[in-house]
């Protein structure tokens, strides 16, 4: 993923004074009575020799043997515009003037364009306004980039000019189906009996694995409140009192490792109901994508989503959130490959590891320097190396076959069903080595043979994870989920014995390898949260110290209750095809968790630094 560099910002029209056009002859006009009725993409042919006023954007200005073109660009569209010296002697010598970006205001009379001129690829394109007024609202210094959306332009300076970016049909397109989404969203969850209600944002701490970003209080010296991580807590406390149905769409701040598909700040689509089983969220959730995708996207998704256990996703697919588009899955055979003499199967076994196999059909045309590349790609998931096998018409070929007595081949053979242009590519190691490195190449190998459809959207559920895993860092059991999560009722026992064996009442739902939503039916109980704390090492103190209202409120009469999130910048990133999140974001932070156009974050002054009794700061300061 590429790195955003927060300096290496053009400022090409700092450094460059030509750059700035000469508008000292531009007479700015006012609006006057005109009223903008029609936008740049509503005329068609049958709207010839009406009357229109159109306002916007100058998208491009070309002149022609005495005729000037204009592209007139608003939030809908394009209008090409003419002025012609024959019609208007006046705003043609104004037209002189117009530059790219300058804001306009043109009355004029709508005429087909001539013969063998009409442009197919734009809905105007049959028609163009011949102008009898221009009104100039404002001029533009030259944009650092060309507003358009085939622009070859970094990010770094369409993030430092995002309203200039923003101007671009794609990112405006991204942006009003995020609009719609959200719409629809309220919409739907609205009739079915939920209300919005609103969570703090300066609160305390909400655990989502995540590291909080604090806000220091004036008025408590010394004291922080932490930016919510999710509105967890604040969720459950609604059934607790009674709410039954309850949903936000809301922004969550995570300070983490950021990557395509997060951000620092991001929305989700919240939400928490009481009285429920898994199910019932199954149910709404597929209820909500079928319209979602219905009504906005113009397709049928098929109802209900598959689903698959947390281990049948790690066995298959190496993660847990499998992009089912393609085949590829991975097979086991430590136990075939166990009777083998090659050291680095070997080894790994004694060491308690696993080995998996990948075939790739037809993969035995990738050259040594692919599989070269392959095997520096797994490296980055922390394995030692890429044993491969190509099966070719002469026999196999591969550097360790030779390692591979007779019956470990026929057995490899028949277990994973080779067959001639095969290659298998084989995994090594502990199983969460062996899993990340395997799962990604996977990918990697579908997206290089073309074997992902990207006009598909598969979905599904991902369910039963582990309630809890061992934390090496720090020497302790961890959530998978969140500590509120509930075990499964079957497991219960095993939560003091044998912790990493019992299961979680957690969902993911999972859309072309991506998490998109996640969540659970809670804990309604104290006994059984408190020893779920027990578990995950935090002491009674510790817990009723930083969530001892949960804590207390579970115990005045908390109903069952369960819900979920759906990152929704995650949502409409896939919905629009955009391969980055920030795409969808209006004014989105760099992986530095930067914004480069306002300068976020900035140093405090002096003053509110003292104010706020930040010492150390305000001493270095000084
Ligand atoms: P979770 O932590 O799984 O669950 O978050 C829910 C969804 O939010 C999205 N998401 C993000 N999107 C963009 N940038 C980020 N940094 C980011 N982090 C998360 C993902 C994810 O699936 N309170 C629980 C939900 C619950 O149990 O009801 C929670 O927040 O799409
Ligand atoms: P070596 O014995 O180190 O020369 O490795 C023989 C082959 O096994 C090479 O193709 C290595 O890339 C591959 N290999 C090495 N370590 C591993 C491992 N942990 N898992 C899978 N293949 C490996």
């Amino acid at each position: 993923m590429e790195e955003i560099k927060v300096d290496g910002v053009e400022t090409r029209d700092r450094e460059n004074p030509e750059q700035f056009p000469d508008v000292s002859a531009v007479v700015l006009d006012q609006l006057g009575e005109w009223q903008k009725a029609t936008d740049c993409n509503s005329l068609r042919a049958e709207d010839v020799s009406k009357e229109v006023v159109l306002m916007g954007w100058v998208q491009r200005r070309r002149d022609h043997g005495g005729l000037i073109f204009v592209d007139l660009r608003d939030r809908e569209g394009l209008t090409q515009v003419v002025f012609d010296p024959q019609i208007s002697p006046e705003a043609h010598a104004n037209a002189e003037n117009l530059r790219n970006e300058f804001v306009i205001a043109t009355k004029g009379k709508i005429r087909p364009r001539p013969e063998g001129m009409a442009n197919p690829k734009l809905p105007t394109g049959e028609i163009e306004v011949a102008a009898t007024e221009l009104r100039v609202l404002n001029t533009s210094k030259t944009p650092p980039f060309h507003v358009e959306d085939e622009v070859d332009v970094n990010e770094n300076t369409r993030l430092r000019y995002r309203y200039l970016d923003l101007r671009r049909p794609k990112l405006y397109k991204n942006l009003l189906l995020r609009h719609k989404v959200a719409q629809l969203t309220r919409g739907f969850f609205n009739d079915l009996g939920f209300i919005e209600v609103e969570t703090p944002v300066l609160t305390r701490s909400t655990p989502e694995g995540a590291r909080d970003y604090l806000v220091p209080s004036r008025v408590n010296p010394g004291k922080f409140y932490a930016l919510p991580q999710s509105p967890q807590l604040f969720k459950q406390l609604l059934m607790v009192s009674g709410f039954e149905r309850y949903y936000q769409i809301v922004k969550c701040f995570r300070d983490e490792d950021l990557r395509a598909d997060r951000q620092p700040e991001f929305t989700q689509l919240d939400l928490e109901m009481s009285f429920i089983r898994e199910q019932d969220i199954y149910d709404m959730i597929e209820g909500w994508i079928e319209r979602l995708f219905g009504e906005i996207m113009g397709m049928r998704v098929s109802l209900p989503f598959p689903r698959m256990t947390y281990a049948q996703a790690m066995d298959l697919y190496g993660t847990d959130r499998p992009d089912t588009r393609f085949g590829l899955p991975l097979q086991d055979v430590t136990s075939i490959v166990a009777e083998s003499d090659l050291r680095v199967f070997k080894q790994a076994i004694e060491r308690g590891g696993i080995v998996k196999a990948l075939r790739v059909p037809d993969g035995a045309r990738l050259s040594r320097k692919e599989l070269d590349d392959l095997t520096e790609f797994v490296k980055i998931f922390g394995a030692q190396g890429l044993a491969w096998i190509k099966i070719q018409p002469d026999g196999w070929q591969s550097p360790i076959t030779k390692f591979l007595p007779e019956n470990v081949q026929k057995n490899l053979t028949d277990t994973l069903g080779l067959k001639l242009g095969d290659i298998v590519l084989f995994g090594a190691d502990q199983r969460k080595v062996v899993n990340d490195s395997l799962g990604n190449l996977r990918v990697r190998i579908g997206q290089s043979l073309g074997l992902i459809d990207s006009q598909a959207f598969n979905f599904v559920w991902v369910t039963d994870f582990p309630l809890v895993e061992w934390d090496h860092e720090e020497k302790r059991f961890t959530s998978v989920h969140h500590p509120f999560t509930s075990p499964a009722e079957e497991d219960l026992e095993l939560l003091e014995t044998s912790p990493e064996k019992v299961r979680s009442r957690a969902y993911d739902l999972v859309l072309n390898g991506t998490e998109i939503g996640g969540g659970s039916i809670r804990i309604h109980q104290t006994p059984t949260q408190e020893r779920v704390f027990r578990t995950l090492g935090i002491s009674s103190e510790e817990a009723y110290e930083k969530f001892g209202f949960l804590l207390e409120a579970l115990q005045y009469g908390a109903p069952p209750h369960g819900g979920v999130a759906f990152g929704l910048d995650r949502l409409v990133m896939l919905l629009s095809g955009s391969s980055s999140i920030r795409d969808v974001i209006a004014f989105p932070k760099t992986q530095k968790a930067t914004c480069l156009m306002t300068g976020a974050p900035s140093d405090a002054d002096l003053n509110q630094l003292l104010e706020l009794c930040l010492k150390v700061e305000a001493e270095r300061k000084k």
